[in-house]
């Protein structure tokens, strides 16, 4: 699995690791194992992350632990350090596991939606009087200034490339949105988890939701971005490359009522309310550009060649998956607000 498994283990005292892979994650790798009799995940964290990342996921944890709300934990070497890092350069770290826990790819219903709503609603209102500044952040996050620059530097690049007109179609047909996008700074920030897809929920055997996982995108964020994020996720029943993505209303009403009763003492301003579909729609425009850059730069970790003939062409699908949610939410605005209003007020 990886040659550097063996060495990394020795720092933990009595741990003994499975070297199949556990869960559908495809940024981290994740295994499982045991300390003792106790459960827990071992995972080796993405470059993509600087180990300083841990400081925040420590604060935050314990944060939650002292809030009475359910969270993995880091697992601490022998040597007293919330990670370790390999003979390359690459984070390792140990979290609780919890127990009885599964995860989905995504929300198959309603009352899913409620569940998920719910956990993030609960996180969100543990964490509002948390102090703390981020030492690990991810300049350009949901920025779309920042991420038209880039789509409009790839174009102006690789205009030889044999995507490119159907690239251009899609930055053309982005240009319908302009009016509607959001400025990263629309609101004052709050502690955000950063990365609500579905698959960061876990929920019990009966449904119930239990805590958010993969706390590597902890960040202060403006509350339309954090939620839109989750929303896009959760209410498109469709999947992230798969033709014919829409915003599901009902899934929408539903993941909010959950929300609100999770959220109980979090107030929420009027103007974040408002603006959760516009946040969500802006999301998927930012989404939308990145795949378009990534179609003409040839990038993605997770390109299915099964499906696709080329990276190329699997990101172009994904960027028309959101061009395709952009369009609903645009049509659906007035009644997603409508909804937002009557349920998280
Ligand atoms: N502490 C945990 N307890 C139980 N399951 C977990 C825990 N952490 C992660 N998982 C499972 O492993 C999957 C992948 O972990 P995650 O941290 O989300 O990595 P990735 O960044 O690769 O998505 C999760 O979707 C969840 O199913
Ligand atoms: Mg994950």
């Amino acid at each position: 699995m990886d040659g550097n498994l063996e060495s990394i283990a020795t720092r933990w005292a009595r741990l003994s690791v499975d070297r199949a892979p556990y869960g559908t994650g495809l940024i981290n790798l994740t295994l499982s194992g045991f300390i003792d009799q106790r459960r827990v995940i071992v995972q080796r964290v993405h470059p993509a992350f600087a180990d300083s990342v841990h400081q925040d996921i420590e604060a935050v944890t314990s944060h939650l632990d002292r809030s009475g709300v359910l969270t993995p934990r880091l697992v601490r070497t022998d040597a007293g350090a919330l990670s370790t890092i390999d003979g390359e350069g690459r984070s390792w770290r140990v979290l609780t596991f919890i127990d009885g826990s599964h995860s989905h790819d995504r929300i198959d219903g309603p009352s899913r939606a409620t569940e998920a709503g719910r956990t993030v609603g609960r996180f969100h209102a543990a964490l509002a009087d948390l102090d703390h500044g981020y030492e690990h952040t991810r300049p350009g996050i949901h920025d779309i200034a920042f991420r038209r620059a880039g789509i409009e530097r790839a174009v102006e690049v690789h205009g030889a490339h044999p995507l490119y007109d159907e690239v251009a179609r899609g930055v053309d047909a982005l240009g319908a949105f302009t009016d509607h996008l959001l400025p990263v700074d629309v609101t004052p920030s709050r502690h955000a988890h950063g990365d609500l897809k579905t698959s960061n929920v876990l929920f019990d055997g009966d449904g119930s939701g239990l805590c958010l996982v993969d706390l590597d995108t902890l960040a202060l964020m403006a509350w339309p971005f954090e939620m839109g994020d989750a929303i896009r996720s959760w209410c498109n029943p469709k999947r992230e490359d798969e033709p014919g993505a829409r915003v599901d209303t009902t899934l929408f009403e539903a993941a909010l009522r959950g929300y609100h009763a999770g959220c109980n003492g979090l107030n929420l301003d009027p103007l974040e309310i408002e603006l959760l579909p516009r946040g969500t729609l802006t999301i998927a425009c930012e989404l939308a550009m990145r795949f378009l850059t990534d179609a003409l730069e040839e990038r993605y970790f997770s390109f299915d060649p099964a499906r696709f003939a080329t990276r190329g062409e699997h990101n172009l699908a994904r960027a028309r998956g959101q061009l395709a949610l952009a369009r609903s939410l645009a049509a659906e605005l007035g009644s997603l607000e409508h909804i937002a209003r009557t349920t998280l007020r």
